[in-house]
């Protein structure tokens, strides 16, 4: 049985994320996997951090694809569009503010936009874990934090 949710914020256990992306050997053409990636905060956080850590060239290489079971998140993901309440934890933690301040733009009806240079780096498709459909291959690095936890003993072990 699939169980959804949408819990996911801007930088999100950032110690953990930064020391992940730290630890890979990145290729000339980074590509990268969210899988459940709920409205976009992770991809897109990952693409913010990665615009700040890889040399220009590499940056323009990075691909993203975030998938989930949840169709409306596609149309969220093109739009990065995110009420203020959503982005209230990055708005107020001192460490990102310049972040925050470089990759989100304040809109005139006061939500916050994910900045064209990161938003174009994600790629929604929608995809179910718990079945054996390729997504892709040769990916530099498969995130696939607070998901785990929707799934029993059984499907655990078969991922
Ligand atoms: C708690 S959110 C985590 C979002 C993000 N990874 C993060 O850490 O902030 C879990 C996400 O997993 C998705 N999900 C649950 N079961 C799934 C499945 N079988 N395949 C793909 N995504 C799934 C949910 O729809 C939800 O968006």
């Amino acid at each position: 049985m699939i169980k959804t949710g949408t819990v996911s914020y801007f930088f999100r256990d950032q110690k953990g994320l930064e020391r992940s992306l730290d630890s890979v050997s990145w290729s000339a053409s980074p590509k990268i996997w969210s899988a459940g990636c709920s409205a976009g905060q992770e991809p897109f956080t990952i693409a913010i951090m990665l615009a700040e850590k890889m040399s220009v060239w590499k940056f323009k290489n990075l691909t993203i694809i975030a998938t989930d079971v949840v169709e409306e998140f596609r149309e969220r993901i093109r739009k990065g569009i995110y009420a203020e309440s959503e982005v209230n934890a990055v708005k107020t933690n001192r460490e990102n503010q310049h972040l925050f301040k470089k990759y989100l733009r304040v809109l005139d009806d006061g939500r916050y936009e994910v900045v064209a240079k990161i938003r174009n780096k994600v790629t929604f498709t929608l995809h179910d874990i718990l079945t054996d459909e390729p997504v892709s291959d040769n990916f530099d690095m498969i995130s696939c934090r607070n998901v785990f936890e929707y799934f029993n003993i059984e499907e655990k072990q078969g991922i």
